[in-house]
Formats: structure tokens, C-alpha cells, sequence
């Protein structure tokens, strides 16, 4: 891969921004996020440098798993606007150089989708095959069930039907049966209308739930979505939520160059990395680093620091995920399913700006596309007030006027709570860091400025460097001759450390960033001081060739 086709892979030098509709910006004054509020901050979003969208979904729902239930796959839920707003939308978007994926949401139907109703009526019916049905109840395993605390199986008798239907989720939402060709049409049929309306991809929700029970081969399944997609847009992506360890995560590239899904979100990077934090040594990172198998030409790792959901740590031993509870989320309120924490980074890092700065500039280093969530950029944190997930999908932050900017409605109607305190709308705002030159807000906008000037980063073979060190972290990312070097201090202490970088006879550094004096490069060391919690990117190229300004 060189920099010349970086244009052509354009999600390997992304960087994503997840929102809700409905909690970014309230426009008609009825408490709900809408589109028309959206369109107005494309211009914000643009300034702030991510280049790329994703929507969670809009579309018309019952709403009992926000919008993960849809009932209408080809419209948009009418608190948010109309299928007009959002050609608006994508269309103000493209002309800011921003791309917008959307949220497939198939693995399920909400149980109000007239697909279901129909379904459950009669087995006569041309629908009863597109759900999964039993006569007799199958047995559920624990690690089966996905909300313990709604749910004790995952098959539920219909009384209509008299049968029982699988459902991984919760048991309003069915689960589609991927294995009839008559839904896999269907899906089909649906992608193709959103990409008609000029969408440039889809996050792919729920990939490992999609095939089971149904004995359909799963790769088979996304090599035939991924040749759709390409067939009716060359350069469509679908980003999969596969939360699986590395090896059987990676399967879902597929075949070189990569025939399924181009992006897969990176669960046991992100996982280390919460471990690595707690511990505040960087060889949890280091190990998980070095088992990510080699990605294909067209694939790419998608990392996060937070989503939307749980912050997972299924994957770590039960001992490891103590410590990070005990680091970042001690009270069981805090904590979700015995898995999981329902916080964001800045207060589970007690606001220390430092630290904070520290995770986003290791997010941004990784070889891979990052992906933020709404409000990373200014520190927004939780509200345990609200149940469950939603703890973490509270309205932005845009001032410190009433419901933070978000919604003149009355705080009664407002979709959500915002959070109240140290990390309320008065204290953590878009309007004040904006007008701050030492803000998150623009040390984030800085900062995204110069990881795109830096193809090398998502395109890049990574190499990890020896420090000498177990609380630094440093890694180079090389492509055509240039190295990315980062390094990262996950201590709260000032460390001197000497990196090994190879032959770098006839080569020049540049400290891409705005550290102290460049430091001394002998032949194959770098000498190098770091601050508690500091991090240093460094460029490593041909004396000849051109220097980053
Ligand atoms: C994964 C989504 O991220 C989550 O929010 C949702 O509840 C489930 N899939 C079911 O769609």
C-alpha cells in the first residue's frame, strides 16, 4: 500500500465521529435531537477535522433499545425530522469533505415491524420464515444471554404463534433468520436505498449474532454483502461490531485485498489498553499489539477509547477486570452486567487532563482508524442517574446556558438528563474551550490536524520499539521509507528513556509534535525525557526528503 491510493482506501485515513441524532442538537425546540440541529454543526464537526460521520440509527422505532429496534428500515423516526432533512444533511456534509455511514441494524427486527406481526399471525405466512422459529424451547447458555439483567434466555414463547423465537437481544427484537435467502434480499434491498440517498457505508451492528443458530456460514454471508455493496459503490465501507479475540475477529476481513468487511472495531486493543491504564504499564498493550494478525490490503482496525454502549472488558480474565473495576469503576453502580463499565474516560481518570490527553494521543497512534465518540473532544463524562448504557448518551454539551445548549425545551422534556457538577453543561462546554487556546477542544482539533497529515499512521507495518521501560509505551509505523514514532508515558512520574531504532544512519527526526528541544540520535538510540503521562510523535525519514512543517 502507498500514499498515492490513500484516497481510494479512504477509511484507512479516517477518523470517524459517532452521534446520536437525537442527543446532539435539539432545533425545534421539542426536547429531541433532530436532524435540522445536526446540519446546523456540520460546519463545527468540519472545524474540528473528523472526516467522517457515524450515525447511530434514525430511523422509526418503538425506541425500546434507542433506536436498535427498528420498525421501518426505509424511513426516519418523524421526532427527528424526514428523509429530505437527511438528504439535507448528507449533502451538506459532502460539500464540507465529510463522509457519513449509517447503523445496519439486521440481525434483528423490532417485534413492532410489520414483518413480525405478520409472522407471528400464521406459519402460512410469506413472513414466518424470516424469523427464527422452535417448536420446542432450545436450551440458552449464559454466555449466550447479552442482557443478563432483562433477559434469562434467548428463545421466547410467542403465544400467537405457538412457538418460541430466538432473540439475542432483548425479546422484542427478533432475530431476522439470515439463513433465507428472501431476508438476505431484503437486507440487501435495504442498503441499496441508503447508498442510493448517497450514504457511504454502514456500521455493521451485531456481526457474530447474525449467522448463529442459523448454520449459515457467516463469511459467506459478508463476502455476498461486501460484492453487493461494491457492485452498486466501489467505495462504500462497512465497519463490523464483532467484539471476538483477535484471530477469529480478523477472519471477518476476509481474503486478501479483504473481501468482507473493511473496518472491524478493535475490542481486544481497546480492552488491554483499560488494563494497561489501571496497571500503568504498557506490556498489556504490547502483547495485544503483537497478536493482531497482519491486516488484508483493503482491511483496517477501527480503535475506540469508548462507544455507546457497556465499555466491555469480556475479554480480560476475571482477576484483570477487577483491577480495572477497582481502577475505574470500584462502585457496582458503575459497572454493568459483571462485564462491563457505564462511565466515560474523563471521570473515570478522575479529570486529570493529563492522563486524558495521554489516552486520546495513543488512540490517535495506533496503526489503524480512530473513532470518537460525541463529546470526547471537550470531556464530556456520564450520568449514573440514568439506567444502564444510557448512562453514557446524554445530550452534548454546547454551553452553559439552559439544558447546556442542547434544547430550549423545558428540562422535563428533554430526551435525557445531562449530567449535573464537575462535569456538567456550566463547567464542560463546547462555547468556553472554543474560546480557551489550552481547551481539550483544541488541543483534540490540533491534534486530529496533524494525525491526518500523517497517512503513514493508518497505513502503515507496525513495529514496537524496546524503551527499557514497562510504563512507556513506543511503537513506528513505516510506509515508503518514513517511520511514525510514538511514545507514550502511561505513568503519572517523568521517565528518561532510550529508544532502539534500528539503523537510522542518513535519516533526520522531526518532532511532530510541540515537545521540548529535539533530542540527541545516535545511530540507532534516541534519547528521550517524557512527563508524567507525556507523549512525543516523532517523524524518522531520508535527510532529503521534504520535512513536516
Ligand atoms: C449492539 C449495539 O451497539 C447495542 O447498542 C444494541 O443494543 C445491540 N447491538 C442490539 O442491536
Amino acid at each position: 500500500m502507498t500514499r498515492a491510493n490513500a484516497s481510494d482506501l479512504w477509511w484507512k485515513s479516517a477518523i470517524v465521529y459517532c452521534l446520536d441524532v437525537e442527543t446532539f442538537l435539539d432545533w425545534n425546540g421539542d426536547g429531541v435531537g433532530d436532524l435540522d440541529g445536526l446540519i446546523e454543526r456540520i460546519d463545527y464537526l468540519a472545524g474540528i477535522g473528523v472526516s467522517c460521520l457515524w450515525l447511530m440509527p434514525f430511523q422509526p422505532s418503538p425506541n425500546r433499545d434507542d433506536g436498535y429496534d427498528v420498525s421501518d428500515y426505509y424511513a426516519i423516526d418523524d421526532r427527528l425530522g424526514t428523509l429530505g432533512d437527511l438528504v439535507v444533511l448528507l449533502r451538506t456534509a459532502k460539500d464540507r469533505g465529510l463522509r457519513v455511514i449509517i447503523d445496519l441494524v439486521v440481525n434483528h427486527t423490532s417485534d413492532q415491524h410489520p414483518w413480525f406481526r405478520s409472522a407471528r399471525r400464521s406459519p402460512s405466512s410469506p413472513f414466518h420464515d424470516y424469523y427464527v422459529w422452535r417448536d420446542e424451547e432450545p436450551k440458552t447458555k449464559k454466555a449466550d444471554l447479552v442482557f443478563p439483567d432483562a433477559e434469562d434466555s434467548i428463545w421466547c414463547y410467542d403465544e400467537r404463534a405457538k412457538k418460541w423465537y430466538l432473540h439475542h437481544f432483548y425479546r422484542h427484537q427478533p432475530d431476522l433468520n439470515i439463513a433465507n435467502p428472501a431476508v438476505r434480499e431484503e437486507i440487501q434491498r435495504i442498503v441499496g436505498f441508503w447508498l442510493e440517498l448517497g450514504v457511504d457505508g454502514f456500521r455493521v451492528d451485531a456481526v457474530p449474532y447474525l449467522v448463529e443458530e442459523t448454520g449459515l456460514d457467516p463469511h459467506m454471508l459478508f463476502k455476498e454483502l461486501r460484492s453487493f455493496v461494491t457492485r452498486r459503490r466501489g467505495d462504500a465501507v462497512l465497519l463490523g461490531e464483532v467484539n471476538l479475540p483477535a484471530k477469529p475477529l480478523a477472519t471477518y476481513f476476509g481474503d486478501e485485498p479483504g473481501d468482507q468487511l473493511q473496518l472491524l472495531f478493535c475490542f481486544p486493543l481497546m480492552q488491554a489498553m483499560y488494563l494497561a491504564l489501571a496497571r500503568k504499564d504498557a506490556r498489556p498493550i504490547v502483547r495485544s499489539l503483537r497478536s493482531l494478525p497482519d491486516v488484508p490490503t483493503e482491511g483496517q482496525w477501527a480503535h475506540f477509547v469508548r462507544n455507546h454502549d457497556e465499555l466491555t472488558l469480556d475479554q480480560l480474565t476475571d482477576k484483570q477486570r477487577e483491577e480495572v473495576f477497582a481502577a475505574f469503576g470500584p462502585d457496582p453502580d458503575m459497572q454493568l452486567f459483571g462485564r462491563g463499565l457505564r462511565r466515560r474516560l474523563p471521570s473515570m481518570l478522575d479529570g486529570d487532563e493529563r492522563r486524558i490527553r495521554l489516552v486520546y494521543s495513543l488512540l490517535l497512534t495506533l496503526p489503524g482508524t480512530p473513532v470518537l465518540f460525541y463529546g470526547e473532544e471537550i470531556g464530556m463524562a456520564e450520568n449514573l442517574d440514568i439506567d444502564g448504557r444510557m448512562s453514557v448518551r446524554t445530550p452534548m454539551q454546547w454551553t452553559d446556558q439552559r439544558n447546556g445548549g442542547f434544547s430550549p425545551a423545558r428540562p422535563s422534556r428533554l430526551v435525557r438528563p445531562l449530567p449535573e457538577g464537575r462535569f456538567g453543561s456550566m463547567a464542560v462546554n463546547v462555547a468556553a474551550q472554543r474560546r480557551d487556546p489550552d481547551s481539550l477542544l483544541n488541543w483534540f482539533e490540533r491534534m486530529i490536524r496533524r494525525r491526518r497529515e500523517i497517512p503513514e499512521i493508518g497505513m502503515g507495518r507496525l513495529a514496537m520499539v524496546e524503551t527499557g521501560d514497562h510504563a512507556v509505551l513506543a511503537h513506528c509505523v513505516e510506509l515508503d521509507g518514513v517511520s511514525i514514532v510514538a511514545v507514550h508515558n502511561l505513568s503519572d512520574e517523568p521517565r528518561t528513556v532510550r529508544l532502539q531504532l534500528g539503523d537510522t544512519t542518513g535519516c533526520e527526526l522531526t518532532d511532530l509534535l510541540d515537545g521540548d528541544e529535539v533530542q540527541t540520535l545516535e545511530r540507532e538510540k534516541l534519547d528521550l525525557k517524557l512527563d508524567g503521562y507525556g507523549y512525543r510523535w516523532f517523524r524518522l525519514q531520508p535527510e532529503d526528503a521534504p520535512t513536516a512543517p
